[in-house]
Formats: C-alpha cells, sequence, structure tokens
C-alpha cells in the first residue's frame, strides 16, 4: 500500500497535488512519500515481532539523507556497502552498533573506516577478506565482529543481474569452503565469527528461496556448534519483491511468519537488510511530456526523463508503469515512451498502452524509490534531478536540482586559465 493516490481526479503524493510539486520545483522530479516509508518498514519489522531481530535497512536502494533519517527514527539499523554509505549513515545518526557492512571488495580504508565507526559487524565475502580485516583490527587494537557470507547455491529466480547466490556468482564463500574459514575466523586475531550472512538475490517473488537458503545455513550452524563456534547473528540479507506490474509478492507478514517457522528453536538475532520493499512503490518520477513523434513504424512520447534519470528500464528491462498525473479518459494506444539521451537504449518503457497525452502534460514513472535516483547520472550532461519528501500537506526539498554549474564543479581548477 502507498499513497500515491487521485484525488478530485488528479495524482497526489499523500495530500500534496504532484502538478503543483513539479510547477514548485520543476522535472524530472523524484517524489517521496513520508507515510509510505513508514508504513513499509513498520509492515516489515512487526512481521518479525516476537524473535530477536534487527532491520537493516539497505542504503543501496535509496541513500537519501532524509530517508535515512526518517528510517532511524523508525528504528532502524543499516546495510551498508561502502565507505560512502557508512558515511552517510553516521551522517543521518544511524546507531554505528545497527550497522552490518557488505561488498566483495572492501578496501583497507573502507575497514579502517568501519572499525573506528564502530559497527556491529562485518559480512565477510572471502578468506582474503577476513585476513584483511584480521589485519586491519590488530594494528589499531580493534576486535571485529564478522559473519561470513555464504553462497548458498539457490536460484531465487530473479533477473540475472541481480541475482547473486549462485554457483557462478561473484558474491560470498562456497558453501563447501565455509568450515574451514570459519575456524580460521576463530584463530585469527582481531575478529570473532559471530554470525552467518546471506543474500540471494533482488526482487524475489516467492518465500521458497530463502526458506531453501536457511535450511542449507542452519546444517552449517550446527556444524559450526560442533566446532564450538558460537552463533549470535543470522542475517539472511534482503531481496523481497515488490508489485511492479503484475508480481504477486508475499506479504511481509507472511514473509516473516514463514522465516519465523523455518528458524523456530534457534537462539538467534535476525537481521534482515531490505531495500526494495520499503522504498521502492514509496516514490515516483515526475516527468513532462516534451514532444509526441510518430515514427515509420512506431509511435513516440518523448519525456523529460532519461536513462541517466532512471536506468533501470534500459539496464534490466524492467517494467515502471506510467500514468498521467491528469487522467483525461482518452483512449489509448500503443506507445514507446523515450527519453531526451543520445542512445536508443533510453527508454522507460517500450509498447506500451498510453494514452493520448500531449506536450506539457505531465507523467508519473511508478515504482520509483529504490534504485533510481541513487543510479542516475549526468550522463549527456544532465544535471540530477531534485528529490522531494512529502509527509502529510508538507512537502521539501530532501536534494536540490543540480546545476550546470554541478557539472562542471570539479574541473574547473584543472583549466588552464
Ligand atoms: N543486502 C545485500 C547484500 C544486497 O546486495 C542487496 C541488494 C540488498 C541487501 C537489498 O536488496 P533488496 O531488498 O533491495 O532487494 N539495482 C538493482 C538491484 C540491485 C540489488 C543489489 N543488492 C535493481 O534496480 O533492481
Amino acid at each position: 500500500m502507498n499513497y500515491f493516490k487521485y484525488k478530485d481526479g488528479e495524482l497526489h503524493a499523500e495530500d500534496v497535488r504532484i502538478r503543483e510539486l513539479a510547477e514548485k520545483y520543476g522535472t524530472p522530479l523524484y517524489v517521496y512519500s513520508a507515510k509510505t516509508l513508514q508504513r513499509h518498514f513498520k509492515a516489515f519489522d512487526s512481521a518479525f515481532e516476537g524473535i530477536n531481530h534487527l532491520i537493516c535497512y539497505s542504503v543501496k536502494a535509496n541513500s537519501n539523507l532524509s530517508i535515512l533519517n526518517l528510517l532511524k527514527q523508525e528504528g532502524s539499523g543499516v546495510d551498508i556497502v561502502s565507505g560512502g554509505e557508512l558515511f552517510r549513515a553516521l551522517r543521518a545518526g544511524i546507531d554505528p552498533k545497527k550497522i552490518v557492512y557488505s561488498g566483495v571488495g572492501k578496501s583497507v580504508a573502507e575497514i579502517q573506516e568501519a572499525l573506528f565507526a564502530g559497527i556491529l559487524m562485518f559480512n565477510v565475502e572471502s578468506e582474503q577478506e577476513l585476513e584483511r580485516i584480521s589485519k586491519v583490527a590488530v594494528e589499531f587494537g580493534f576486535e571485529a565482529q564478522v559473519s561470513l557470507r555464504i553462497n548458498p547455491d539457490v536460484d531465487p529466480k530473479t533477473h540475472p543481474y541481480i541475482a547473486t547466490g549462485l554457483k557462478k556468482s561473484k558474491f560470498g564463500i562456497p558453501m563447501d569452503q565455509a568450515l574451514p574459514i570459519y575456524v580460521k575466523a576463530r584463530d585469527l586475531p582481531g575478529v570473532n565469527p559471530v554470525g552467518i550472512d546471506c543474500h540471494i538475490g533482488s526482487q524475489l517473488t516467492t518465500i521458497e528461496p530463502f526458506l531453501e537458503s536457511i535450511e542449507r545455513l542452519k546444517k552449517l550452524h550446527g556444524q559450526l556448534a560442533e566446532k564450538g563456534i558460537m552463533i549470535k547473528y543470522l542475517d539472511l540479507g534482503g531481496g523481497l519483491g515488490i508489485t511492479y506490474d503484475e508480481e504477486e509478492p508475499p506479504h511481509p507478514r507472511e514473509f516473516g511468519e514463514a522465516l519465523k517457522k523455518a528458524l523456530a528453536g534457534m537462539d538467534l538475532t535476525l537481521i534482515l537488510e531490505p531495500g526494495r520493499v520499503i522504498a521502492g512503490n514509496a516514490g515516483i518520477l515526475v516527468t513532462q511530456v516534451e514532444y509526441i513523434k510518430q515514427g515509420s513504424t512506431k509511435d513516440f512520447v518523448i519525456v523529460d526523463a532519461g536513462m541517466n534519470d532512471l536506468i533501470r528500464p534500459s539496464l534490466y528491462g524492467s517494467f515502471h508503469r506510467i500514468a498521467e498525473v491528469e487522467p483525461k479518459g482518452r483512449p489509448s494506444r500503443k506507445v514507446d515512451v523515450v527519453g531526451p539521451i543520445c542512445e536508443s537504449g533510453d527508454f522507460l518503457a517500450q509498447d506500451r498502452e498510453l494514452p493520448q497525452v500531449q506536450p506539457g502534460e505531465l507523467l508519473a514513472v511508478h515504482s520509483a524509490g529504490a534504485y533510481g535516483f541513487v543510479m542516475s547520472s549526468q550522463y549527456n550532461s544532465r544535471p540530477r534531478a531534485a528529490e522531494i519528501l512529502v509527509d502529510g500537506a508538507t512537502s521539501r526539498v530532501i536534494r536540490k536540482r543540480e546545476q550546470y554549474q554541478t557539472l562542471v564543479a570539479l574541473e574547473e581548477d584543472a583549466l588552464e586559465k
């Protein structure tokens, strides 16, 4: 459920008219709903009531400071994958003891930063990384809590670019190599193995792959206990999918029930790293129609948002629902909705039934709150869009629109004057 609804014939974000926001702040424009974010977080968190758990929102989905801050106020921790995300999380006031750090390529500098910040745990993705963390921790007098990220070889049945728990994937440590690396972690100075971690992929629309991973991790948990390695945390990553089109992913409540059942009797703190399910349907991208063009085989609706603003359709062929901000009941026809970028791959939708919109009208590209703005770029020297957070009847800019000056700010000093 989200709070982007039509009232009096116009799309609103909560109690604010989208047209009003577009007039005030310009387009393309990312608009988020605070109440939707809060609602999604609460639904997810309360699904795990009754067991020890920590929700670590995955910063990569939407890393705006105001959004991190809002989730912090709901009690969220975070999952980070870079020094930059650590910096953002600390800036937003996230409790370091609620930060877990994933990712296959942590640099020495990033490990240092995380140690000094006092994060809860590193999700270690290789034996070499474990050795590196041990070395850095010893050098600076820390003891780092670590989980090993296990690759359980489970097929999440999602887009290949976002499946991460298969044997052929670069992520995690293969199950059959895990035990000796845990023993090494127990014996190395500066690290303390306290967790098992996995993340099998993103936009999963069934629970089975999660349950399959749990079964495999439980076996490992038993083997570790036999070796005297006491595990306190089980981190199952993120990955629960959302409805973009007709998908019917499980409700967080169902997801929670199934996981609780699978973990019954285990004395562990469960960590989850949801990203998309919290932020995805809490944001839209508002864009204005610039031109209508009749090609020889296709019609194009040319809008002012391009693949630099929202790359998911171009990169993954993802579906994002596109709707008029002020529907007028006109008949629809099949069109490509394309942006101004000089690439044929620059589209927001292909062969999409859309009412016969006219230049100047506004369209809402839905489900753009996760992996939207964060994946945007300045390609074709297009300043990045502004981001707005609506709460009830109020709206505020949570990231200013970039200017032409922003494009060159870091280059100007190098110009020969
Ligand atoms: N934890 C880890 C270790 C991850 O790698 C990810 C996502 C998450 C949590 C959060 O997953 P979520 O709950 O959002 O599914 N850019 C792609 C998605 C890439 C996801 C990468 N990892 C997209 O636009 O669909």
